[in-house]
């Protein structure tokens, strides 16, 4: 496990979109994993500015979302596809038939999630796959108690989720749908590299107990510690709690 101590979050999201550019030279039909949320949006602004000023070229790289929220199309507002087209894929120049998303609004819900193992499959596998955590320490929507041989599947969301990601509905937790398609565990440590990105006061006890707490389904992102290459990008706030 790699640890990356930086100031703030702007710096998390350049260190880590500096990473995924270093890949994507390496190899320009990468298979990218990416993650939505408040911790993203300064990465996806690094990235689009190393688009724009350094020639990254994302034609060839392939994209899957790590999840969505079940009964919202991807043209709502405060779907996790909106997100994205807004805050990446409509400022860079990747292939719209590259890109790879859950229907959270597919009529049947077990299938769409197969089919999207299975299309994950087909590409080869992730490549590198971003993340976020959430304060009770979930990677994708993956939350405590989550089987760590989980794969894509629909899953309840706890409230201290629904809490956190009000910000997308205006401040509202109630209009927060309960159920979401994630990634599993599985699905996630199946990625060759891993990048964990995490900022703020709120993350510091969930990034504690991913790097120094016991190993287990109650901390999902302590599952990473297993993982043979993983990185963590943290800024100092989020770092706290950390055993010296
Ligand atoms: C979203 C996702 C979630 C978020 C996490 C942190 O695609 O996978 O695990 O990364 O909930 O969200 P923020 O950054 O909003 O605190």
């Amino acid at each position: 496990m790699k640890l990356i101590i930086v100031n703030d979050l702007k710096a998390v999201g350049l260190r880590g979109a500096e990473l995924v550019a270093e890949e994507i030279r390496k190899n320009q039909n990468l298979v990218l994993g990416l993650a939505t949320g408040g911790t993203m949006i300064p990465f996806y602004k690094s990235l689009v500015n190393l688009f724009r000023k350094k020639n990254l070229s994302f034609l060839k790289v392939r994209s899957f979302n790590l999840d969505e929220y079940v009964g919202l199309n991807g043209k709502d507002k405060r779907s996790f596809r909106y997100f994205m087209d807004k805050n990446f894929f409509s400022k860079v120049d990747i292939s719209k038939r590259n890109i790879h998303f859950l229907d959270g609004n597919a009529k049947n819900l077990y299938t769409e999630c197969k089919n999207y193992e299975n299309e994950i499959g087909e590409l080869g596998g992730i490549d590198l796959q971003i993340l976020g955590i959430g304060k009770d320490g979930h990677i994708g929507f993956n939350e405590p108690g989550s089987d760590f041989n989980s794969r894509t599947r629909e899953v309840l969301l706890r409230e201290t989720t629904r809490r956190n990601n009000a910000k997308f509905f205006s401040g509202k937790e109630e209009k927060v749908p309960k159920k979401a398609l994630t990634m599993g565990i599985a699905t996630i440590m199946s990625a060759r590299k891993i990048i964990l990105l995490a900022s703020g006061k709120s993350k510091s006890d969930a990034i504690a107990g991913a790097l120094n707490g016991e190993i287990s389904e109650k901390a999902p992102a302590s599952v990473l510690m297993r993982h043979r290459d993983v990185a963590f990008i943290i800024d100092k706030n989020a770092a706290a709690k950390l055993r010296k």
